[in-house]
């Protein structure tokens, strides 16, 4: 059964990019909301919301995953990390988990996040580690609906919101590793959107989602569509060596910030597999890259100081 508003859903990793999304959107829709947080009290915020709870625990604690889920009628799982602070903390985070959440949640309609390009063969331990979750969850769990999305993007976000910060230090334009790996950025809000659908829906259940943006494209011209709306110089694009090379050299340094195993990630490139179950499915018809980015980047856009022209370069950003 889909669950309907007014219902009880408790929202693992609530508080997060995406999870902030959905309680927007789920909130707007009539439910009665309860996040999950390490931290609840960075996320006071969240309490304007009258029918939002925040619940401090520790996920990974199954005796309290039960007491959290109990009167909830759904469990949303929005936990996962990029990179492993300590070896073992994908397996914990991507792969227990689902699983605990699988036992937990039983008789609940479960929803779960992965990622677009999961694959349990891939170089990749964090795409090897979602995908061996869904795996998992899926065991214990048949009826779970999993989603999997490509990068997410919207306000506050770390793609977006991070290539402009950067680009604000690369007077002679900024180099982009691996700008070749294809990505379908998705708006959050349209992933938010997509998810309340899988809640509601009865035919979702057991069904695996990919959430893409309509355009499919390569990095590096996702980063140049930034740079142009920010007014900054075009990026250039590293090769795979160098930036394999690159990555070996952040890796180290304080918070990775662009680590091997990111490296194979974005190598993978994130995208869904062409004409399998997405957001059009669930009735969510999602927005272009180009458009949003006028709204996320406002004001005139300007090259080097000039007002520019959008049209002709607008068409740049359609399927390769
Ligand atoms: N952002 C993207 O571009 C993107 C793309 C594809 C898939 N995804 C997937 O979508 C989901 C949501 O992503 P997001 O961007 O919203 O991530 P996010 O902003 O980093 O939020 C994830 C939340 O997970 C919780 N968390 C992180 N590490 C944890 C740990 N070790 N133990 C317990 N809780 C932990 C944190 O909650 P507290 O700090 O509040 O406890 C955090 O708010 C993730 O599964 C991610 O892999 C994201």
């Amino acid at each position: 059964m889909g669950v309907r508003p007014g219902a009880l859903v408790v929202v693992l990793g609530g508080c997060g990019f995406l999870g902030r999304a959905l309680t927007r959107d789920l909130h707007h829709r009539g439910y009665r909301l309860r996040l999950i947080t390490r931290r609840p009290d960075r996320h006071r915020d969240l309490l304007v919301l009258p029918r939002l709870e925040l619940w401090e625990g520790d996920v990974h604690d199954e005796d309290f995953l039960r007491k959290a889920a109990s009167g909830a009628a759904a469990l949303v799982n929005l936990v996962g990390i990029l990179t492993e602070r300590v070896p073992g903390d994908f397996v914990r985070v991507h792969e227990e988990l689902p699983a605990r959440m699988a036992r937990a949640g039983r008789g609940l309609r479960l929803v779960h996040v992965s990622v677009a390009g999961a694959d349990a063969a891939s170089a990749s331990a964090y795409l090897r580690s979602k995908a061996r979750g869904e795996r998992l969850l899926r065991e214990s769990a048949p009826d779970a609906v999993v989603v999997r999305p490509s990068v997410l993007y919207g306000p506050g976000d770390s793609f977006v919101g991070r290539f402009q910060r950067l680009l604000r230090w690369a007077p002679l334009g900024l180099p982009v590793p691996l700008a070749e790996s294809l990505i379908a950025p998705v708006h959050v809000d349209d992933a938010a959107c997509g998810l309340a659908a899988a809640l509601a829906r009865t035919g979702a259940a057991g069904h695996d989602y990919g959430f893409c943006g309509p355009e499919v494209l390569p990095l590096g011209q996702a980063v140049a569509a930034i740079a142009r709306r920010s007014g900054r110089p075009p990026p250039w694009g590293l090769s795979a060596g160098v930036s394999l090379w690159l990555a070996r050299l952040l890796g180290h340094w304080p918070g990775a910030p662009f680590s091997v195993d990111q490296w194979h990630t974005l190598r993978a490139g994130s995208v869904c597999p062409p004409g399998g179950p997405g957001l059009g499915d669930l009735g969510v018809t999602p927005r272009s890259f180009e458009e949003a980015l006028k709204d996320l980047i406002p004001g005139p856009a300007l090259t080097h100081g000039r007002p520019r022209r959008t049209e002709g370069q607008a068409s740049r950003l359609t399927h390769p």
